[in-house]
């Protein structure tokens, strides 16, 4: 019988592999959390989904979001872990969740595909999110992904998807940091848990390719941000 040349595996670094594998990768950030929730609270939200509020985000809002998270360095990762260079920001949110709210949205998928019906982005976004306490305290569970559901997401319906997903093991992000950051493939299914003392902020940012760009209802404000963002940026690299 002949033999096949081809390796049997290839050097890739660990998180490429558990992303690959496990749809996310989760991590804590440390953040002076007084000074964001402070200057979070002087913004005006709007209701989201029952139980949850985005805020109106100006210029300045999203100045201060880029000072004091690590935006840019969890983009250049997610470009890391996905092999996607072309990753852009698609929009970003700050939420804010009441405790003791109904779980806004139940187990699911961004991206489905089944034999009857497909919805979604195609290829799924990569999302980025940081969960924190509007108290500043611990962060409560606020999110649970069946791992690597996002490997296994064409099937026939609804019913079997999660019946199989059932099977595969979980994690659940919260309970142990005042703040974490989760990078995760959005065809993996997942489910929001709300807080049960603490209202809480979630920052998501919608990563996508330029092509996918045009499909989301950006801020204006968001664009003229990343335009003076990235010419400052260039003029200091420049000037350097
Ligand atoms: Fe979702």
């Amino acid at each position: 019988m002949k033999k096949s040349s081809r390796k049997s595996y290839y050097n890739i670094s660990a998180d490429v592999y558990d992303f690959f594998k496990d749809g996310l990768i989760y991590f804590p950030i440390k953040t002076d959390l007084k000074t964001i929730t402070q200057k979070l609270n002087t913004l005006a939200f709007h209701e989201k989904y029952y139980g949850s509020m985005d805020a109106d985000l100006e210029f300045d809002a999203y100045k201060f979001l880029w000072n004091h998270f690590p935006l840019e360095e969890v983009i250049q990762k997610a470009q890391h872990l996905s092999g996607r260079s072309d990753l852009y920001i698609g929009d970003i949110a700050l939420r804010k969740v009441l405790p003791k709210s109904k779980p806004y949205l139940n187990w699911h998928r961004d991206t489905w595909v089944y034999t009857k019906n497909t919805n979604g982005r195609i290829p799924p976004l990569i999302k980025v999110i940081f969960y924190f306490s509007n108290s500043q305290d611990l962060t409560e569970k606020s999110i649970v992904f069946s791992k690597g559901s996002n490997r296994r997401f064409i099937t026939k319906n609804r019913i079997v998807d999660l019946g199989l997903n059932s099977l595969l093991s979980r994690v659940t992000i919260g309970g142990k940091n005042y703040c974490d950051c989760v990078i995760f493939s959005s065809e993996i299914c997942h489910k929001v848990i709300p807080p049960l003392k603490n209202e809480a902020f979630r920052l998501i940012m919608n990563l996508c390719s330029k092509e996918q760009l045009e499909g989301f209802e950006r801020d204006s404000n968001l664009d003229i941000f990343i335009d003076k963002h990235n010419s400052e940026v260039i003029q200091e690299k420049e000037i350097i």
